[in-house]
């Protein structure tokens, strides 16, 4: 069966908005960032909506913009590491095409992210990330591939994923240049 979309799922900081950028890019098809399209559509940043309106504020705005999402094709879509826990958008989402966790272990992630300081949910210290990720991760691996990404740069995270859909992808056009 084609595939119509291409849904990076994975706790923060495993690179799905770097990876879904270039991946959209090989493929010729709209990317998506649910963070960014949050940001654009409150004018807010994700910290600010976190910090004024709370969590759940920032949850109803990822549910709206998953659901307006349905029946869009030939879009890679990069979520929050949030999104896939409600149900409702974990529906959605895996309608909507082939659903890809990218995974990477606590210390990994913590060091890719380092000092930034833009993730509310990851700023109570080693050990209860640690947690929120075990928490998670058996959620994230419904996803239909799962891609261990601790050893891997973002463009062989890139080509693996290229190398799964092969022959699956709706027009799509691959493109040789790996350049952003
Ligand atoms: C969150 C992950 C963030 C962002 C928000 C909450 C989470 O996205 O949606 O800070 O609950 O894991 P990234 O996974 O892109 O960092």
């Amino acid at each position: 069966m084609k595939i119509e979309n291409i849904i990076l799922v994975g706790f923060m900081g495993t690179g799905k908005t770097s990876v879904g950028k270039r991946l959209a890019k090989h493929l010729g098809w709209e990317f998506l960032d649910t963070d960014l399209a949050i940001e654009e559509i409150s004018e807010m940043s994700v910290s600010e909506i976190f910090r004024r309106h709370g969590e759940t504020r920032f949850r109803s705005e990822e549910t709206v913009l998953v659901r307006r999402l349905q029946g869009q094709k030939k879009m890679v879509i990069a979520t929050g590491g949030g999104t896939p826990l409600n149900s409702e958008n974990w529906k959605v989402l895996t309608q909507m095409g082939m659903t890809i966790a990218l995974y990477a272990p606590i210390d990994v992630i913590l060091e890719r992210i380092g000092n930034k300081n833009d993730r509310p949910l990851l700023k109570a210290g080693r050990d209860e990330d640690e947690r929120l990720l075990q928490v998670r991760q058996p959620i994230y691996n419904q996803a239909e591939l799962i891609i261990d990404t601790t050893e891997l740069t973002i463009d062989e995270v890139v080509d693996e994923i290229l190398r799964k859909v092969e022959g699956r992808i709706e027009e799509g056009r691959i493109e040789d240049e790996t350049t952003d």
